[in-house]
């Protein structure tokens, strides 16, 4: 068994996980210390959308163990793993496109029922993201990728997580919001929110990041800091080299 740091905020234990009888991941173990960001790095089909799932407990892992602040997710469904202090960020956004921006932000307090609170929160999350305040009661559904993506982080902390996990969030965004949506997330981290998030582009990843994580068909193969993993030849011949990996 791995024992879990002791400063870790959110940790993957021995994880093994099957879409019926493939196996998606092999004793996968991860961990995210307190006030951190870390990336999980991989290719296609290495099993990182399937990690995110299991966090929020959409998909149950056959054996290891998830745990938040020490205690374990497994067994809670997505709302009460919300309610301790996880949201968010899927793939693609996934946002109601027919309800408006303000609609789809507030339905991240869903867990909440302080309407006052609610309020200012709303308020500064348009603090957070200005361009917004002219666009709330647009219908989400009009807006650019980067806009959506903006949406669906403040939809993210209007819940007040204590971790928000993110599913590629840089993906087909042009590079002007690929870079403000990094200095968002790296914003949001000094806040003292921590991070977990799935990137197939290892470059951009590795600049804001504390450590990350190599995922290869299901195994961990490479862990390090950042800093020492951009330095690392194993990364860059697999992603930052050669063909583009994103
Ligand atoms: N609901 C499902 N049922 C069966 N197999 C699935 C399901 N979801 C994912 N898989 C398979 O599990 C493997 C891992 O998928 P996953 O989505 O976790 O990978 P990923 O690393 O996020 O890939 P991508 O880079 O394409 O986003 C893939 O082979 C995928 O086809
Ligand atoms: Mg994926």
């Amino acid at each position: 068994m791995t024992n879990t740091p002791p400063d870790a905020l959110l940790a993957l234990t021995d994880v093994n996980t099957f879409y019926g009888q493939a196996q998606v991941h092999f004793d996968l173990s991860i961990s995210v210390p307190r006030g951190h960001i870390v990336c999980l790095l991989g290719g296609n089909a290495s099993g990182k959308s399937t990690t995110m799932k299991i966090i929020l407990g959409l998909v149950k892992p056959r054996s290891g163990d998830v745990t938040f602040d020490g205690a374990s997710l497994l067994g809670l469904t997505t709302p009460q793993i919300v309610r301790r202090g996880i949201a968010s960020v899927p793939e693609a956004r996934r946002l109601f496109a027919d309800m408006s921006v303000r609609e789809n932000i507030l339905m991240g307090a869903f867990v909440r029922d302080d309407r006052e609170a609610i309020a200012q929160d709303l308020d500064k999350m348009l603090t957070l993201f200005p361009k917004l305040g002219q666009r709330l009661s647009q219908r989400a559904g009009s807006l650019s990728g980067g806009e959506q993506q903006m949406v669906a982080m403040a939809r993210a902390l209007m819940s007040r997580p204590r971790m928000i996990v993110m599913d590629e969030p840089t993906m087909g965004l042009s590079p002007l919001y690929v870079d403000r949506v990094l200095e968002l997330i790296r914003t949001i981290n000094q806040e003292g929110v921590s991070v977990f998030m799935v990137e197939q582009n290892a470059s951009l990843a590795l600049e804001i990041a504390h450590e990350a994580y190599v995922l290869q068909t299901g195994k961990i193969v490479l862990f390090g800091s950042a800093r020492a993993l951009k330095d690392d030849p194993r990364i860059r011949d697999a992603y930052l080299g050669g063909s583009e990996a994103a």
